[in-house]
């Protein structure tokens, strides 16, 4: 990907009008992360059938805007992808969906990806149901007051 400096229209458009903000009562996965290159703080919600298929996915951010733009893609990423795909929504992969990313911003997106991983391991711990390559989260910080 070639260097980027100044966010594309995706990003903006993500930004000024975020898909999938909010949260998700019953959710099967919840993941909190925070980043500890800024202190900002992500949380995913993820509502996920017996199928194991993510059917829908909520947001909410103390982030900068490239958080919030990343973690918008990465839930419109995540849906109708089974658990074991939604893995494969990174950060990168999320960067190239929105056509790149400055580099000093880059750090933001893995609070999405790492906020999905979170998410996915709450899900997993509740269901039993095992996700090849998902590790427990470091970063995974719990419950936070509102
Ligand atoms: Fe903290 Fe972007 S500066 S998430």
């Amino acid at each position: 990907m070639s260097q980027v400096t100044e966010y594309s229209e995706k990003v903006m458009d993500h930004f000024t009008n975020p898909r999938n903000v909010g949260e998700l009562e019953d959710a099967s996965g919840v993941g909190t992360v925070g980043n500890a290159k800024c202190g900002d703080i992500m949380r995913m919600y993820l509502s996920i059938d017996d199928a194991g298929v993510v059917t829908d996915a909520k947001f909410k951010t103390f982030g900068c805007g490239a958080a919030v733009a990343t973690s918008s893609m990465a839930t419109e990423l995540v849906k109708g992808k089974t658990v074991q795909e939604a893995m494969n929504v990174t950060n990168k992969a999320v960067m190239e969906a929105l056509d790149g990313l400055p580099p000093v911003k880059v750090h933001c997106s893995l609070l999405a990806e790492e906020a999905i991983h979170a998410a996915l391991w709450d899900y997993s711990k509740k269901s039993g149901v095992q996700i090849d390559g998902l590790e427990e989260p470091v970063a995974d910080i719990g419950e936070i007051e509102e």
